[in-house]
């Protein structure tokens, strides 16, 4: 094959390529079973929005008793649902996570166990939340620990490597303090850190290096 004819096919080939890269692609009808949606269309462009609401007995599957959908490249998000009003939405625990559920609800008697970020404990113990008739009960709460720390303190010409920033960090966390080039502490390059109750031990201080 010749440069010449590749240079040609390319080319043809390339427009296609990148075309087909960006193309949006529309939404199909997608009414929940046991709900309505307004306006109701064969076919939605990209980034259409939809408003859905649920007919007696069932409620959206987020909070509220109605609720909106954008048509995504193809697929509505979140998925237009309706659920048992006596199920449950999914929690948003501060500091806290837990399993997401596959289907994006919970149903009646249901529960959550809820793990605390780093640096945060249960208050009370209470480490489940249950879904009584359409709410949750007992929902438990991330507190921050006595024992953790803060964000450590700033250094002139050092930096916190291997960890990104974090407002809290918990008890017995490592963090390690690079001096900039030309900068060292006590002749070491680095220094490490302890979260010691509550406190961060000592840092280094960077001092300039007398051959810069
Ligand atoms: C798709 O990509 C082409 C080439 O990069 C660009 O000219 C066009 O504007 C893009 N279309 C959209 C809808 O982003
Ligand atoms: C989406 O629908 C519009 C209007 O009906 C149409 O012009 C366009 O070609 C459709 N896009 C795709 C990717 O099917
Ligand atoms: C369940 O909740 C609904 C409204 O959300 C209420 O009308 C009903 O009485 C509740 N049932 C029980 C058993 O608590
Ligand atoms: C931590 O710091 C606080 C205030 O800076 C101080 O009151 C406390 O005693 C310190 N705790 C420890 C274990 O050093």
């Amino acid at each position: 094959m010749s440069v010449g004819y590749l240079g040609f096919v390319l080319l043809l080939w390339f427009p296609g390529v990148l075309h087909a890269h960006n193309e949006t692609q529309n939404c199909t009808a997608s009414s929940p079973s046991g709900g309505y949606v307004v306006p109701e269309q064969k076919t939605y462009l990209h980034e259409t929005t939809l408003t859905y609401a649920c007919d007696n007995g069932f409620k959206p599957a987020v909070e509220g008793w109605w609720a909106t959908s954008i048509c995504q490249n193809g697929k509505w998000s979140p998925k237009p649902q309706c659920i048992d009003e006596k199920a449950c939405v999914p929690l948003t625990i501060p500091n806290g996570n837990y399993d997401a559920s596959t289907n994006g609800w919970y149903g009646e008697r249901d529960k959550i166990r809820v793990k605390c970020d780093e640096g945060y404990k249960h208050k009370d113990r209470d480490t489940t939340a249950q879904c009584i008739n359409g709410t949750w009960s007992s929902v438990p709460i991330c507190e921050r620990s006595t024992e953790s720390c803060g964000d450590p303190p700033k250094i002139p010409h050092a930096v916190i490597i291997g960890k990104g920033y974090q407002e809290v960090f918990a008890a017995s966390s490592k963090l390690q303090y690079n001096c900039k080039d030309g900068y060292s502490a006590e002749g070491a390059e680095t220094k490490e850190i302890f979260c010691i109750s509550g406190n961060w031990t000592e840092g280094l201080t960077c001092s300039k290096l007398a051959i810069y």
